[in-house]
């Protein structure tokens, strides 16, 4: 079950988010709760660490907490952020990008949905500040559960009183499900490159990493669809919450997909699959000669296949898109790829230039699809990610099954 990260501030309604942790557990969910500095005054880490059976963040600098970049890594893992309460001090900070501890810099780096549950003094609630960053957050697609009227802590009557624990519970299994529009969808994603093995130890292989192709799946994934990976050797962590199959060689990847390829709604070829692979010596070749020729045969084309399989009515209604890295006239070589390999979109990229591409984290890629084509320009591969998954979820809308 997906991972919330719930953040508690320092308000007097911290002791409610005991509560909304039980609730969201209760929902099936596991729980990793940050506590700001100010939160500990008011509720004990323990009490969340006792009920959520997993450690509580409390300081960005403590030893160990940052091992493995932990606000980086929660902040992928994590399905959604919730804060509850949400301070006018926090509100503040994530409006603005202030990231000073644990739970401001983990709403920088994380992708995943945000829900707020403020809790504050009338007053505070009612100040323009407070007004104009919720406002900006709002903007942002930050989901703002209400402040409920009646006695505050401070002896006041009127609006700031954290939301009930129930309510919060509910807007964030609500967030989670209209977050979920690729739920019910198979997608088969390849990653990586193949190595084509020379000899016992030696092989030709590319320098692609896998990163587009594990951007693409964790995105379809985050968007709830049921995500099988087929990569080739790669050193890049595959990400969380996909079926892995690791492969080595163009023929081993073609089995691989073509065993899962029936039932998937999309298949994205991302993989570097080598269009050539050598005649492989049993043993190793020994330097006996001053020159060596290697003998390459032409590997199957994959996307090829996939594209002949559906012409012919053996992978009904499933999308199927590739990648065409380019040199020069890359539109025109896309579009007549795409063609060729009868496929719906072909992502294209220049790999002639070094900012992007191959082996680095930013892509600029334009989608050529039969309606048109659309640029989405140099950015990092996760964004990318979502521009090319984006487009996949249109097509899916307008295919004709
Ligand atoms: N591809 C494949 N099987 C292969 C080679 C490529 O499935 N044996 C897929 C890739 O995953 C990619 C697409 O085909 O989605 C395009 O690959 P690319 O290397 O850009 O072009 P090619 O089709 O190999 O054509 P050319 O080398 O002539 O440009």
């Amino acid at each position: 079950m997906p991972t919330i990260a719930l953040g508690v501030t320092g308000g007097i309604g911290a002791y409610k988010a005991v509560e909304v942790a039980r609730g969201l557990q209760k929902a099936g969910h596991e729980v990793v709760v940050v506590m700001t500095e100010a939160a500990r005054h008011f509720v004990g880490p323990l009490t969340f660490e006792a009920i959520t059976r997993h450690p509580v963040i409390t300081d960005q600098f403590a030893p160990g907490a940052n091992a493995d970049i932990a606000h980086i890594q929660l902040a992928t893992d994590a399905a959604l952020l919730l804060v509850a309460p949400a301070t006018a001090n926090c509100l503040g900070k994530m409006a603005h990008g202030i990231a000073d501890d644990f739970l401001s810099s983990l709403y920088l780096a994380t992708r995943a949905p945000v829900v707020v549950a403020p809790a504050m003094n009338t007053f505070m609630w009612e100040h323009d500040a407070v007004r104009r960053n919720l406002e900006v957050l709002r903007e942002r697609g930050v989901r703002v559960v209400e402040p409920g009227e009646g006695f505050l802590a401070c002896g006041w009557m009127g609006k700031g009183r954290l939301a009930e624990p129930d309510a919060i519970v509910a807007a964030v299994l609500d967030t989670l499900r209209k977050g979920a529009s690729l739920a019910g969808r198979r997608f088969l994603v390849t990653a990586g490159p193949t190595f084509e093995d020379i000899d016992p130890v030696r092989y030709v292989g590319n320098r692609s990493s896998g990163r587009m192709g594990f951007a693409i799946a964790e995105e379809a994934a985050a968007r709830g669809a049921e995500v099988t990976v087929v990569a080739g050797p790669v050193s890049v962590a595959p990400p969380p919450g996909v079926a892995l199959v690791r492969v080595r060689g163009a023929v081993e990847m073609r089995d691989a997909v073509m065993a899962r390829a029936k039932g998937q709604d999309v298949i994205v070829m991302a993989a570097a699959v080598a269009d050539y692979r050598p005649e492989r010596a049993t043993e190793k070749i020994a330097k006996e000669t001053q020159t060596l020729t290697l003998v390459l045969h032409r590997t199957p084309d994959i996307l090829e296949g996939l594209g002949r399989e559906r012409a012919e009515g053996r992978l009904p209604g499933t999308l199927l898109v590739g990648f065409a890295a380019e040199t020069s006239e890359v539109v025109a070589r896309a579009r007549e790829k795409r063609r060729r390999k009868q496929v719906d979109l072909v992502v294209a990229n220049d790999v002639s230039r070094s900012d992007a591409g191959f082996d680095v984290d930013a892509n600029a890629v334009v989608l050529v699809a039969e309606d048109g084509e659309q640029e989405l320009g140099l950015a990092p591969k996760r964004e990318i990610a979502r521009g090319i998954v984006d487009r996949i979820e249109r097509l899916l809308g307008t295919r004709k099954e």
